[in-house]
This record gives C-alpha cells, sequence and structure tokens, in this order.
C-alpha cells in the first residue's frame, strides 16, 4: 500500500493520456509476445494425492512486488474522477494483457505454498526454490489462479544419489473430485545408478488409470532439465525438454472425454511413498539419506487464467491454439517415437490383464 501511495491519482496531480498511452506501449509487448520456442512442463501421479495434506493456506513471507500493469489498474480503479474516455479504453485492454499471463519473475508472484513452509525456501531472490523431504514432512505448492489452456513450464533439478522411495509431482488439476481432470508428472525416485522414472497420468471428467511410465535418458539429478505441459482445444502434450513423452489427443469426435471446460490449477509435491514408487515399493527409503533436496526454477505459465474473461480460452489467436501447435511436428514426432521404442518401461494401453480390451483413446492415433 506504500508503493501504491507514491503512485495514487489524486484530481490535483494531472497525469496525461499520452504518458499513459507510452507507458501501455513499452508494457504490452512484455505480457503478450508468445515464446521463441516450444517449452515444456511436468506433472504426478495418483495414490499419493489422497495422503496429501489439503491446501493450508500459509502466511506468504515475502509478498511480491506488484507488477506495473497491476499498478496501472489499481491507479486506474482508484480514480473516480477520471474521464471514461480513450483512457478507459486502453486500461481495458491493460488489465485484459494481464490474464494472458506471461513469465512470472518469482516464484511468489504466481505460487503459494500449500505444505509445509518451513520445507519450501526461497533461493536466488525468489526466482527458484529448494523443497525438502526429511522423515517430518514433504511439502508441496499451488498456483495462486486456475488456468483453461495454455502451457505451463518449469526447471527441475531432482534428487541426487540415492532417491528410492521418494515422489517429486508437477500436475495440473481442476480440483473437481468425481468430474476431475488431471495432467501429471510424476518423478520416481531410485537406487543410485539406476534411472528416474518419470510416470504421467491423463484424467477426464474423473476417469484416469491411463499411466504411462519412460525412463529418463539422461541423470535428472545432475542438472535442471525443463518440464513442460501444453494443453489446447488439440492435445495436452507432456514434455521433457524439447522431447515429447505423451500425446493425449482430442478424441471427442470419437466420444472420448477431452479435459476443455474445467479450468486447472498447477500444484507441486514432494514426498515419501516408498509402499509403491521404486520397483513396486520393493525399494525402501533410506532416511540416512535424508534430507532430500529438489530445485525449481524458471516458473513460466501461460493460458488463460480464471476468473479472468470467458472468451480469453475460445480465442484462436492464443499463440499455443496456433497451427503449429496443434500436433506434433515431424521433429517431434520422430523424438517421441525414439522415447516410446526406447525408453518407454509400461504403457497401461497395452496392459492386457488390466485392460483386456484396448482402451479407445490407444487406438484413436495421436
Ligand atoms: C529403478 O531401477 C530399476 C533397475 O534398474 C528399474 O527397473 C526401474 O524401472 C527404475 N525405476 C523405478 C521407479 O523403480
Amino acid at each position: 500500500m506504500a508503493v501504491m501511495g507514491a503512485f495514487h491519482f489524486n484530481e490535483g496531480i494531472p497525469i496525461s493520456n499520452s504518458l499513459l498511452l507510452l507507458l501501455l506501449l513499452l508494457l504490452l509487448p512484455a505480457y503478450v509476445s508468445p515464446p521463441l520456442s516450444l517449452p515444456i512442463k511436468p506433472p504426478p501421479f495418483r495414490h499419493s494425492f489422497h495422503k496429501l495434506p489439503h491446501s493450508q493456506n500459509y502466511p506468504l513471507s515475502n509478498p511480491s512486488p506488484a507488477p506495473p500493469l497491476l499498478l496501472l489498474f489499481l491507479l486506474h480503479s482508484g480514480s473516480g474522477t477520471m474521464e471514461h474516455s480513450s483512457l478507459s479504453l486502453l486500461f481495458h485492454l491493460l488489465t485484459l494483457a494481464t490474464y494472458v499471463s506471461a513469465r512470472p519473475a518469482t516464484f511468489l508472484q504466481d505460487f503459494r505454498i500449500t505444505w509445509a513452509d518451513s520445507h519450501i525456501k526461497q533461493l536466488q531472490g525468489g526466482t527458484a526454490i529448494q523443497l525438502t523431504l526429511d522423515q517430518s514432512s514433504g511439502c508441496g505448492f499451488a498456483s495462486k489462479s486456475q488456468y483453461l489452456f495454455g502451457r505451463v513450464s518449469m526447471k527441475i533439478k531432482l534428487i541426487p544419489g540415492d532417491s528410492a522411495g521418494t515422489v517429486t509431482a508437477f500436475y495440473l488439476n481442476s480440483n473437481t473430485d468425481r468430474i476431475r481432470d488431471e495432467l501429471d508428472f510424476e518423478f520416481l525416485g531410485n537406487r543410485t545408478g539406476h534411472p528416474y522414472t518419470v510416470q504421467t497420468n491423463v484424467y477426464t471428467r474423473g476417469k484416469g488409470d491411463r499411466e504411462q511410465r519412460v525412463n529418463l535418458w539422461f541423470d535428472p539429478a545432475a542438472d535442471f532439465h525443463t518440464y513442460s505441459i501444453l494443453w489446447n482445444h488439440y492435445h495436452a502434450v507432456f514434455f521433457v525438454d524439447e522431447v515429447p513423452i505423451r500425446v493425449f489427443k482430442n478424441n471427442e469426435a470419437r466420444g472420448i472425454p477431452f479435459p476443455k471446460s474445467q479450468p486447472m490449477g498447477v500444484y507441486s509435491t514432494l514426498w515419501e511413498a516408498d509402499d509403491w514408487a521404486t520397483r513396486g515399493g520393493l525399494e525402501k527409503i533410506d532416511w540416512s539419506k535424508a534430507p532430500f533436496y529438489a530445485y525449481y526454477e524458471d516458473f513460466d505459465i501461460e493460458g488463460c487464467a480464471k476468473p479472468g474473461p470467458e472468451s480469453c480460452a475460445s480465442n484462436p489467436n492464443n499463440w499455443w491454439e496456433a497451427p503449429a501447435y496443434r500436433q506434433l511436428s515431424a521433429i517431434q514426432a520422430r523424438k517421441y517415437r525414439w522415447v516410446r521404442v526406447n525408453h518407454m518401461i509400461y504403457d497401461y494401453c497395452t496392459d492386457k490383464s488390466r485392460y483386456p480390451v484396448t482402451p479407445p483413446e490407444c487406438t484413436a492415433g495421436i
């Protein structure tokens, strides 16, 4: 509020339309410019979620500074005496631009801690975080808004060494119980020298049980890698760096539900799940190696935020709906095949003991 005061309009301070227009022109591109390349995102996996404590609201220790657009908007709303002219239109454009949110600079700009404040530490001025798992607790965070279509991506450096029994999850979830939509990345730890497994799952209108597993072809604890989910009217695609590891196509025309009407929040958690995570629960967590640390940075959510204008999600001009994002490119398709042939270790589509009749989405192509 002290910050706001410095900028607050009152009748005595004339701020010309042209100055505001200039500000607008300077600020707008940062909020609407399309990404240069297709980025990446991650989610989690199922059993676990039921065991997680639910979104307790922790007070945020370092409120992030308000972005300039927000300042302008607040200025505007505070200025009851201003004429409703072109200025008003400009401000509507400004606020509209903020709904298609752009790359957040800091963790707290878009996220809040939902589980164990004490186990999430902000680093590098809040542009990165450290998650801790020890015998007392795991931890978790969630986006402040929900989104309908867009792309979520983060860079993650997973727990190094002996991470067996730990699970790091990154997912989108509509939080609507029986008709839940969800897109999950879950990183299952392993004994030193054995590969991390990425499990993905897709829930549409409450129906999940669509697990796939891929063993990572690199050490995800040695460096940061980008994990992302692209979600538009055509498909939901899970990426590990530039490699698509899963595609869930919109096959509504064939009667297969596709997530398209419920906004989803972005979530992440780090917890212990040694009853199932590593080699089906055979490998237990080694607490003598605790605390376990995972690191996140480059938080990036671009999508139609809810609450926000209804028209955003159906706007064909959103970059993530563009033709280039409606199907895999030839290069992406080649990478996708490479992963499936060389690194996929489980696919519910081919699990005859679970699904004697192949689920319809498995035969409807990518
Ligand atoms: C762990 O390593 C084993 C042996 O290399 C492998 O079979 C398994 O897929 C890996 N991942 C998990 C989560 O168990």
